[in-house]
């Protein structure tokens, strides 16, 4: 046994203990500017650290949240009145978290693919991230799908990597989130998206096994099996139900903690009704949870509604709040399109 197996085996359950899902929020500066930008936001430090706290200080958020993902300029930053965020985090019941890979770069000698890295130096960092207070990590690997992509290549470099990431969080003690990203940008059938999947999760799972990574101190992170954006047949939400589930029941060994969503692109509502349906139809069926990981689909009404405005923070905090309770009852398969309308009562 591991020198943090008990640990690690903890944080897994607990980030994803009936009812609660993990809240996303480890945009990058790049990425959070570019959708503040979308919004109007200015691209500076002291709005990113205001929006961090909006989120961070929403009451009861831990009724629905185990963990939430920081980027590390988040983690290393403190609510206005001076308590770091880490510590506000853990005090109102939620774990925190760390992004640890340095982004997806493209990947030599193969166009139009990435390769996430991130590797070098990261024992030190996992460690310094520990004793920072930090007990789970995510790495997030990209799978574009085009004609004649992904390669082999592609899929074997980034199962390799977050296979050398997980062992490396878990001998450090960061239970890993392991994201393979299965981009739904693009026009493909969702077909093409589960043979795609079904290859991604195969070739990640027997990296994970040859680098001796314990699943059930795991989390998976995938994407689910749906239509791209652009394909002119998009797909039913019971299709995409069925789709995922099977390809996960296929290839994810049942010893993993748990399966925690992310959205990807999908609007709130679509993100909250793919997850039901999983765990309505097929959640008797599955020998790990089946939750959520979300980033723009729980954010995403929040920060719209917000736009830098300090005088609309507790409006924005309910929206949020909103968010992440439709997504909790989704991961136990109660949540309805009701749901919806309730919150349109309450902030009228
Ligand atoms: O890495 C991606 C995020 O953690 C999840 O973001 O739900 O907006 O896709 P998303």
């Amino acid at each position: 046994m591991g020198l943090h197996t008990q640990e690690l085996r903890k944080t897994a359950q607990s980030l994803i203990a009936p009812g609660k899902g993990i809240l996303a929020m480890d945009e990058s500066n790049g990425t959070c500017n570019k959708r503040f930008k979308a919004v109007g936001i200015p691209a500076a430090e002291e709005y990113r650290q205001a929006y961090r706290q909006l989120i961070v200080t929403t009451p009861n958020l831990s009724n629905y949240i185990g963990g939430t993902i920081l980027y590390d300029e988040t983690l290393r930053q403190s609510t206005q009145d001076g308590v770091p965020f880490l510590k506000f985090i853990a005090e109102a019941g939620m774990i925190p978290g760390i992004k640890v890979d340095t982004g997806a770069k493209d990947l030599a000698g193969h166009p139009g693919e990435k390769v996430t890295e991130g590797l070098d130096g990261l024992r030190d960092r996992i460690a310094e991230y520990y004793q920072m207070g930090a007990r789970f990590a995510k790495w997030r690997a990209v799978i574009t799908i085009g004609e004649g992509i992904p390669s082999r290549a592609c899929l074997e470099a980034n199962a390799h990597g977050l296979a050398r990431y997980a062992a490396l969080c878990q001998e450090g003690g960061l239970m890993p989130i392991v994201e393979p990203e299965v981009l739904i940008n693009g026009d493909h059938t969702l077909e093409r998206c589960a043979q795609v999947t079904d290859e991604t999760l195969h070739r990640l799972f027997n990296q994970l096994y040859t680098q001796d990574v314990a699943f059930d101190q795991m989390v998976l992170k995938p994407s689910m099996v749906i239509a791209g954006q652009d394909c002119p047949q998009q797909s039913s939400v019971d299709a995409v139900a069925e789709a995922t589930i099977n390809c996960l029941l296929k290839n994810v060994p049942a010893t993993v903690a748990g399966v925690a969503f992310l959205s990807g692109g999908q609007s709130a509502e679509q993100a909250a009704a793919h997850l039901n349906a999983m765990n309505k139809q097929f959640g008797k069926q599955c020998p790990w949870r089946v939750t959520f990981s979300y980033a723009r689909a729980i954010q995403q009404p929040a920060l719209e509604y917000w736009g830098g405005d300090s005088s609309r923070v507790a409006e924005a905090q309910q929206r949020l709040l909103h968010r992440a309770k439709c997504n909790s009852a989704a991961s136990q398969g109660e949540y309805s399109s009701q749901m919806e309308q309730e919150k349109a009562a309450v902030l009228a």
